[in-house]
């Protein structure tokens, strides 16, 4: 008595749980309302059944209970039984299916007006290509790919010259116009997967898949990747931001194009040595850091990092939160640095500069170090030199009591905060792992023993 009880309370829960929890799926952004439609003839299918089943159970456990003197009858076939069962399965689990094929046929139908955007998916970032004014976009090869050319471009394509390229994680759509996702990776499985848009498709390497969708609510929607891809997999987040097309075409005009990008000033190291005398006073003559002005040391450093930086304090991205009280005294010195070419120049002269091993000033436990910096070398390398291709900066041979600072910056919030600071915000989830500053001093002590 008391299962058959539990069997009823337990259905009964089922469906109040289902219809007051607040749990459930996000208010939708796009044109598959028909993917709801789907889920909810499915929750109903076997909501039904779940509940008829659950209380026949119920009943027979009652009904059929044991009673002395009575026997069970055995009744291995029972024709007509068995006919309305395969007829009410096979019901049930049409009218599950088949509303998918229907919705899939759609999926894989893409509309003639809608515009192409390439997502590019690699360990752990996304970036984004979209068409010039041509409308086309060039092709690209696995062998185009270095450091100035992240997305493969090939520089003989006349198409790909105007290609608008996004190296950020960040794309926006316009409202109500449909977007054809052409996506790809360069190492392995990913998957591209947008709630509010009900978007969700694998990015497999060696192919281009492909989806689409329409947005029909302007905001900014969490772009996840959905496929365990390597232990930076939860840091591999992006954003879509719809909007009204006017919007949208203005911030498409400040994307820069391949074309643009490759004619973008090289650093000048001789205008850049005026200019760094300022960084100087606090910085050190060759770059070596001061750690009495909390200042660190930038010698070493690639110049991708250093013109990064430097922007970010410029826009107010670094050096702006309330508790960050040495990024406050750097943003107002990024300031003075007028444009694009300064900070190249600035950063370009640095490169000139010796690079000196800093004193050390952390003795941690290496061996923990190694352990915890396992997850660290995924993205700046087992030696801690830094790489381009995945935004991590050089950790070797840099300032420790600096680095310090800025992991315990990371994991308080104070740095990578900033909606712009799209790198930061990556190593932030990251930094989240360091449980107290004793697991920073080991990461340290290891990085100094390299
Ligand atoms: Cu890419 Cu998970």
């Amino acid at each position: 008595m008391g299962i058959a009880i539990a069997l009823v309370l337990l259905a009964l829960g089922s469906v109040l749980f289902h219809f007051l929890s607040p749990w459930y799926f996000t208010p939708i952004a796009s044109n598959w309302g028909t993917i709801d439609t789907t889920i909810a003839i499915t929750f109903v299918v076997t909501g039904i059944v779940f509940v008829a089943i659950s209380l026949f159970m119920a009943w027979a456990l009652v009904r059929y209970r044991h009673r002395a003197h009575e026997r069970a009858s055995y009744q291995p076939e029972n024709k007509r039984l068995e006919f309305w069962l395969l007829v009410v399965t096979s019901l049930g689990v049409a009218a599950m299916l088949a509303p998918g094929l229907v919705v899939w046929a759609d999926v894989v139908r893409v509309p003639q007006d809608a515009r192409e955007v390439e997502v590019v998916a690699q360990q752990w970032n996304w970036a984004y290509r979209l068409p010039g004014k041509d409308g086309k976009l060039g092709t690209v090869h696995s062998r185009f790919v270095n450091e100035k050319n992240p997305f493969g471009m090939n520089p003989a394509d006349r198409n790909g010259h105007d290609d608008v390229l996004l190296a950020s994680p960040e794309l926006h759509v316009p409202l109500g116009q449909p977007v054809k996702l052409l996506l790809r990776s360069k190492d392995v499985l990913h998957n591209f997967a947008v709630a509010q848009l009900r978007v969700k498709m694998d990015l497999v390497p060696g192919q281009v898949t492909y989806s689409w969708f329409t947005p029909t609510r302007a905001g900014s929607y969490d772009l996840l990747c959905e496929e365990l891809c390597g232990i930076g997999h939860y840091a591999m987040r992006g954003r879509i931001v719809v909007q009204e097309p006017a919007a949208y075409q203005a911030w498409l005009e400040r994307q820069p194009t391949f074309a643009q990008l490759n004619e973008q000033p090289q650093g000048n190291a001789a205008a850049g040595k005026t200019l760094y005398a300022a960084c100087a006073a606090c910085h050190g003559q060759n770059g070596e850091g001061n750690r009495a002005m909390n200042a660190p040391k930038l010698a070493g450093h690639g110049a991708w990092y250093l013109e990064r930086q430097l922007r970010l304090f410029k826009v107010g991205a670094r050096g702006t939160h309330e508790k960050d009280t040495f990024g406050k005294v750097m943003a107002p010195m990024a300031a003075t640095l007028v444009d694009d070419r300064a900070i190249a120049d600035v950063a370009a002269y640095i490169g000139t500069l010796p690079d000196k091993p800093p004193a050390t000033t952390f003795k941690g436990d290496v061996d923990r170090g190694r352990a915890r910096y396992v997850t660290c070398a995924a993205c700046h390398g087992a030696e801690g030199r830094g790489n381009p291709a995945t935004n991590a900066p050089r950790l070797q041979g840099m300032d420790d009591w600096y680095m310090a600072t800025q992991l315990r910056n990371f994991r308080d919030g104070v740095r990578g905060a900033h909606r712009q600071d799209v790198h930061g915000s990556q190593m932030a989830l990251v930094a989240g792992m360091l449980a107290d500053d004793a697991a920073i001093g080991d990461i340290l002590a290891y990085i100094n023993s390299r």
